[in-house]
């Protein structure tokens, strides 16, 4: 099925409770959203599907969480204060600022130019300033007495926190190379950007991984990231791998750190767009701090018997960009026996917020105390919902609607014969199996879960 618009994802988030517009009760706040009830459980549940494939599931791999405001001095030797800049124009009418290279991307739709080339504002007409640089760090005071000495920054990626303590994680854990450290984090970042949902924002969650690695075997390193990067999207997050691809930056593209980065890129119903970039970030960022703090942040490499500075690959996701596309991806619209529409948030079991709805069939107290005691017996194991309002029909297409892979209908027969009715969210097939059976029936159907 083709990708809905994405109107649709931002409708649906919103009255099913998902992801809601900051401060919209003071007009909104440019490129910022809250995540709701159910927002809230799928961002945990993909930022624990991360945790569980970089970490859980790895030797190599250990985590960390770093303090978000730092000495200064960090983002001075990672290059961040001198070369984190966006070039910006803006608009000598309407003041409005916007990045040139999304204007000749179309972000703002068909642009209009003076008789000699130039651009000219999309949202009045008027004349573009020249490009100039702005830095992308928001910047904060520390302590009570507003001067030089006291600017911190909000962190604009989680990176830096794992080369800092390189050789905390090194002697604490006793690692030997190759040897990851993961960190998932909210990151900052000044940008002016086309509203385009949680695409990009100035406040945003990052799953990262530094890769430290011997030199010559950085090649390989980036390789095998890459490909396990993008199966972590098909296979966890279940997106189609026709809308995947993997585009390798231009030169001109790379970032100040970077010998070469590749983007694993989707494609948005605005055309494709980074979900996440894999870079090989050499030995830029340990040999920085290290000549910044004067601290030896090499490796010895027994083989060598030597000390080396390690290379490192980094894969940098998006958190809150993998939310819109594991909506966009999970929405279906299906007919039901009626004819009438289905639309069904097909999320793979694992990132599903509800993972089993309990539903009596009617809201007589005759049922109740039956369906609490299931809803007792079931919320140890899972994230669920219990739901007796309206008739089992709509309350089947809500839970199809967020998500739920499972429905557990209590009915007056259970009264007399202790079972109750699965129902599959995919398949809308219907199995009856005994209470005593239950836990054991929807793990089946839950696996790993
Ligand atoms: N440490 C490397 C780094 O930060 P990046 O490509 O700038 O690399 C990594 O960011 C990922 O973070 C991006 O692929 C994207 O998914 C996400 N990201 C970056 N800026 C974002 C923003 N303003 N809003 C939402 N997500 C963003």
């Amino acid at each position: 099925m083709p990708a809905p618009d994405l109107d649709t994802i931002v409708s649906l988030a919103k009255r099913r409770g998902f992801v809601f517009p900051s401060a919209e009760i003071y007009g909104g706040f440019a490129n910022t959203y809250d995540y709701g009830p159910l927002g809230v459980e799928l961002k945990r549940n993909i930022r624990e599907a991360w945790w569980r494939a970089m970490v859980r599931e790895r030797d190599d791999v250990v985590g960390l969480d770093a303090a978000m405001l730092t000495n200064p001095q960090v983002w001075v030797a990672s290059g961040h204060t001198e070369t984190f800049h966006d070039p910006l124009v803006d608009c000598r009418e309407c003041r409005r600022r916007f990045r040139p290279d999304h204007l000749e991307e179309g972000e703002y739709g068909e642009i209009a130019r003076d008789d000699q080339g130039r651009i000219r504002c999309p949202n009045c007409g008027g004349e573009l300033t020249e490009p100039r640089l702005f830095n992308l760090m928001f910047q904060t005071q520390v302590g009570t007495v507003a001067d030089e000495g006291s600017t911190a920054y909000l962190p604009p990626e989680t990176a830096q926190g794992m080369f800092i303590n390189f050789e905390n994680v090194l002697s604490s854990m006793r690692r030997k190379l190759p040897f990851g450290i993961a960190q998932t984090r909210v990151s900052f970042r000044n940008e002016i950007t086309p509203g385009r949902f949680v695409f990009r924002t100035l406040e945003f969650e990052q799953m990262e991984m530094e890769y430290f690695c011997r030199p010559d075997t950085a090649p390989e390193w980036h390789a095998y990231w890459i490909t396990e990067r993008e199966r972590w999207y098909t296979d966890v997050i279940g997106i189609d791998p026709a809308r995947l691809r993997i585009r390798a930056h231009e030169t001109e593209e790379l970032s100040h750190y970077s010998a070469g980065t590749s983007d694993i890129e989707y494609e948005f119903p605005w055309g494709w767009g980074e979900l996440e970039g894999v870079a090989n970030r050499t030995d830029y960022d340990l040999k920085a701090h290290s000549r910044a703090s004067g601290q030896d942040l090499t490796y010895f490499d027994e083989e060598a018997n030597a000390h080396i500075t390690p290379y490192v690959i980094e894969p940098a996701a998006g958190l809150t960009r993998t939310i819109a596309v594991a909506m966009l991806e999970a929405y279906t619209v299906e007919q039901d026996e009626k004819g009438d529409d289905r639309v069904v948030l097909k999320f793979p079991s694992a990132i599903a917020p509800i993972k089993v709805a309990i539903l009596p069939l009617s809201k007589k107290d005759t049922l109740a105390p039956t369906a609490h005691r299931i809803h007792q017996l079931l919320r140890p194991h899972w994230m669920t919902q219990y739901d007796e309002t309206q008739s089992i029909g709509r309350r089947y297409r809500r839970q199809d609607e967020i998500g739920t892979p499972l429905c557990v209908t209590v009915d007056f027969e259970t009264l007399e014969d202790e079972a109750v009715t699965i129902r599959d969210r995919d398949s809308q097939a219907q199995v009856r199996v005994p209470i005593v059976g239950l836990v054991d029936a929807l793990r089946e159907r839950l696996p790993g879960l």
